[in-house]
């Protein structure tokens, strides 16, 4: 994978738990990436909750420094991603795929059968990366976003894990990357 003036290399890549002192570092990549995201008070949270209420934080390090985090929670059965971001120079190259791909696999050794998430209606290009993924949209909550003076729609997806992943594409990039 590679990013403007730099080669990384897959040693570079880590993806970790969060830990406490990372909150700061996460909210800062909020601001770079949404108008209305999370403040840092919400990954302490998230954080602080951590597995025994459900919670997943990960951080993917590149290089040392946070490049973007991935926090999902699950339930029995069921799982839900809360928050993907990832820094505007670390967009568009897989990285994404890959993150939510590692998701999927961890859930699955957990045996979780669905997961969902919520997308503003307006965020084609994630929408498109769940589309190609195999989420499948499945219904509306109008007004759930935030939208300057408005609100905006939020776009409810679903993936089923059972008999999920055996599109090459996708163990492929897992085989290379486990
Ligand atoms: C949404 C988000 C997490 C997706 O992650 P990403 O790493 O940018 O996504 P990917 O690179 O895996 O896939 C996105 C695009 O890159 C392309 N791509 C994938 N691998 C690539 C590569 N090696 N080289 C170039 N492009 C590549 C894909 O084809 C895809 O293009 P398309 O969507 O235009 O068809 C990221 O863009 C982000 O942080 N956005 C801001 C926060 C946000 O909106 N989060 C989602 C909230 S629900």
């Amino acid at each position: 994978m590679k990013t403007p003036g730099e080669s990384i290399t897959h040693a570079g890549l880590l993806l970790r738990p969060m830990v406490a002192t990372d909150a700061a570092a996460a909210g800062a990549i909020e601001q770079l990436c949404y108008q209305h995201g999370w403040s840092e008070a919400i990954f302490s949270d998230c954080i602080t909750q951590g597995v025994p209420h459900g919670y997943r934080c990960w951080s993917l390090d590149i290089n040392g420094v946070m490049a973007g985090y991935l926090i999902f929670t699950f339930v029995a059965d069921e799982a839900h991603l809360l928050n993907i971001a990832l820094k505007p120079c670390y967009q568009q190259q897989g990285l994404g795929h890959w993150l939510i791909a590692r998701m999927i696999r961890y859930l699955q050794k957990h045996q979780v059968a669905e997961l969902y998430l919520e997308v503003r209606c307006s965020n084609l290009r994630a929408i498109n990366l769940y589309e190609r993924l195999g989420f499948s949209d499945i219904g509306h909550r109008p007004g759930y976003y935030p939208a300057g003076e408005q609100r905006e729609d939020a776009v409810v997806m679903q993936l089923h894990l059972h008999h999920y992943l055996t599109t090459s594409a996708l163990t492929a990039i897992i085989d290379i990357t486990a």
